[in-house]
């Protein structure tokens, strides 16, 4: 059965819901699953944009072949070769061995790399400002490199205002039928689904991404849709999700508020970073409290840059940092995380080194963050009688988040 939707009166979506993969990119958890989104022309020359993993390549293959009838396959246009959505190309080859392939030049050479073309049949190589006419309709390209790897180009059909973004624009989540961001609570129910994709797929690329939004502000209104690789495609509310990419891709965070992060083995940290959530609350910052042993360090990724302040509460493990939060620092220096206010609770029932860890990481080896004072520092549980130096770090932070 064929599995797609209209998205205007000659573009169908024919791509495919992905619910059994784990982990995307055999990292990321994806609970709620993550669509391959890939689009098919149809006008005087038939066009597929992009192709689907290579488990869901029978359903493409469906998808397409449903709607083509006894058409050819003339272009199948490659925005982006990443095997998430690349390697179905090989299927598609299979079934369709003429239709010319059309990409930048690196995506070009990754179908060979990635061998996703046994026979190989005529190709186009893309370039930035090219246009290619397919009829009606005709797409200009534009360069997006590393907005994820460096092969990404973006394109823009003129007639009816459409943005093939690649990556660009994607969020996790199967689409369950409703293709239409519209069709969705978004802002309440997507929207985290939408930063832990854009911040831990493309978030170290914020430069290369500010120099998309340029060329989209370029196009101005003249872009009435966004077609995306994974997640809804958006027709309405560009602009609000637009605002969101800029501030992700500034490093800018979204909220004043406090995401507290513990590493606790026996609890005693735990309580301490508790006591000081209770303290927060009651100064009316916004606390968002985590686990670190328990939340995958893509939730603190995304939650990292959501908000402007952050609390690291830390046991010593080995002289040293406590694993998961090395882990997570060290997610934070690879995706360049930047411009974000800390503060550090440490314990240690012998010899207390976290504190020491953390801040020398923080202050050496992410740009523009800053530690503040005072530095709670317990001695495997912090007793009652202490309780003013815990309100006094609370103090500091409530006067930091208030700006
Ligand atoms: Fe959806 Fe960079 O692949």
């Amino acid at each position: 059965m064929r599995c797609v939707r209209k998205v205007t009166e000659d573009l169908w979506w024919v791509g495919a819901d992905d619910r059994r993969t784990a982990l995307f990119e055999n990292i990321h958890p994806i609970p709620k699953g993550v669509s391959y989104n890939s689009y098919l022309l149809l006008d005087e020359k038939t066009v597929l944009f992009d192709c689907v993993d290579w488990s869901a390549a029978p359903q493409l293959i469906e998808n397409v072949a449903s709607l083509l009838g006894e058409r050819p396959l003339d272009y199948i246009v490659l925005h982006h070769l990443e095997p998430d959505h690349g390697a179905g190309l090989r299927a598609v080859l299979a079934r369709w061995p003429e239709a010319k392939l059309v990409g930048g030049v690196a995506a070009l050479r990754f179908v060979d790399q990635f061998g996703l073309a046994p026979v190989k049949g005529e190709r186009i190589p893309a370039k930035e400002g090219e246009r290619l006419s397919f009829g009606k309709h005709a797409v200009t390209f534009y360069a997006a490199p590393m907005v994820h790897w460096p092969d990404v180009m973006v394109s823009f059909e003129e007639r009816e205002g459409i943005l093939f973004s690649a990556d660009a624009f994607g969020t996790f989540g199967a689409l369950n039928g409703k293709l239409f961001s519209d069709e969705l609570d978004f802002a309440n129910r997507w929207l985290g689904a939408a930063r832990r994709y854009y911040t831990n797929i493309v978030g170290k690329y914020g430069p290369q991404v500010q120099a998309l939004l340029a060329k989209a502000v370029g196009l101005g209104d003249k872009i009435k849709l966004i077609c995306p690789l994974h997640g809804p495609v958006w027709r309405k509310d560009l602009g609000w999700f637009m605002e969101k990419y800029d501030k992700w891709s500034r490093y800018e965070p979204e909220e004043q508020g406090v995401l507290l992060v513990y590493g606790s083995m026996y609890g005693g940290t735990e309580q301490a970073a508790q006591a000081l959530a209770i303290a927060l609350a009651e100064r009316g910052a916004e606390v968002s409290m985590r686990d670190v042993s328990t939340t995958h360090v893509s939730h603190l990724i995304a939650q990292t840059f959501r908000y402007s302040h952050v609390v690291l509460a830390s046991v010593t493990y080995n002289a040293d940092l406590y694993p998961p939060i090395r882990d997570y620092l060290e997610d934070m220096r690879a995706l360049e995380v930047k411009n974000r206010t800390f503060a550090i609770l440490e314990n240690g029932t012998w010899g207390p080194k976290a504190g020491e860890k953390m801040t020398q990481f923080i202050t050496q080896e992410l740009s523009g963050c800053t530690v503040l004072e005072p530095r709670l520092s317990v001695k495997s549980t912090l007793p009652n009688d202490r309780e003013e130096e815990l309100l006094a770090l609370a103090d500091a932070i409530a006067r930091s988040v208030k700006g």
